[in-house]
């Protein structure tokens, strides 16, 4: 068993985004800006959104954090929106999910300008990239992606199972899989799922962003699999300083011994989704991705 090890890849990313805005400092332009917006005091929230302005800094990118306090209505959030889409000075910008349930999230979502939707959930963005045209690919799947690529797992003709089918994550993933190029043959699973262990224990490479500790168990493994675990669980524990600590979907410790490569967490696929997230607000700034 080998792991993917999320902290070496994620770092090579962002050492080279860093020098090229080494680069763009030298020639005296402007550096790539991103902006978080943060709606209430979800802890898990706060966690990901400061992780995320923490790696803006250490590439050299500008970054702000604008925070409301959980009771904005709809109106005054789609105004803030309006205010970064036409703001020159910002590439991109995200609005950390989940919003307050009386906040219409895919409305706020339609709100974003596509050219600065770095998260790549407009339904423009989401749209084009089913179609197998340029977009900003939603950072989860794209960062599993960027960690496969680069411990050279052949995913040609593999049979993937996708456990979880939320817009963040679980469909995004699967459609990426089944792409020209990647080619593997996907497999959803979700809630309503009959049999999920039997679907699993077919997979050849198994994706897991179910949201629940120990939810992959060793059972539901092929020998040999890759098995990527998207969960971040928080559970108490007296073991650490803050009383919490980071666990997976996939029962690590049992599952580990029977695949041939596996994430850890932490230290897999959440340092990834960061460092895609900043690739993202590079091609924006690049306008990669949409010329006009
Ligand atoms: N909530 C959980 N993951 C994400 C993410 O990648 N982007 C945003 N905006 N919210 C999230």
């Amino acid at each position: 068993m080998e792991l993917l090890d999320g902290k070496v890849v994620s770092r090579g990313l962002k050492d080279s985004i860093a020098a090229e805005v080494a680069e763009l400092k030298a020639q005296g332009k402007r550096v790539p800006f991103l902006v978080a917006v943060l709606v209430g005091d979800d802890d898990a929230s706060k966690i990901y959104v400061a992780n995320k302005d923490k790696a803006c800094q250490e590439v050299g990118f500008g970054s702000t954090v604008l925070k409301f306090p959980a009771d904005i209505t709809e109106e005054f959030l789609l105004k803030e929106i309006d205010k970064l889409n036409k703001d020159p000075e910002v590439d991109g910008f995200i609005v950390q999910l989940p919003l307050p349930d009386h906040i219409n999230e895919s409305r706020i979502i339609e709100a974003i300008d596509p050219r600065k939707d770095v998260d790549g959930f407009h339904p423009t963005n989401t749209g084009r990239m089913v179609s197998g045209l340029p977009s900003f690919l939603p950072a989860t799947p794209c960062g599993i992606l960027e960690l496969l690529k680069y411990y050279n797992i052949d995913t040609r003709g593999k049979h993937c199972v996708v456990i979880g089918r939320s817009n963040i994550v679980g469909r995004p993933m699967a459609n990426l899989l089944s792409q020209k190029g990647i080619d593997c043959t996907v497999t959803i699973c979700h809630s309503r799922t009959l049999n999920l262990a039997e679907e699993v224990r077919r997979a050849d490479i198994v994706v897991s962003a179910v949201g629940s500790p120990r939810f992959v168990t060793a059972d539901m493994i092929k020998p040999g699999a890759v098995v990527v675990d998207v969960g971040m669980n928080r559970l108490r524990s007296d073991q650490t300083k803050s009383g919490w600590k980071l666990v997976g979907d996939v029962d690590f410790e049992n599952v580990a011994p029977k695949c041939s490569y596996i994430t850890p967490v932490p230290g897999g696929v959440g340092l990834m989704t960061i460092s895609s997230l900043i690739a993202n607000t590079l091609r924006a700034y690049k306008k990669e991705i949409y010329a006009w």
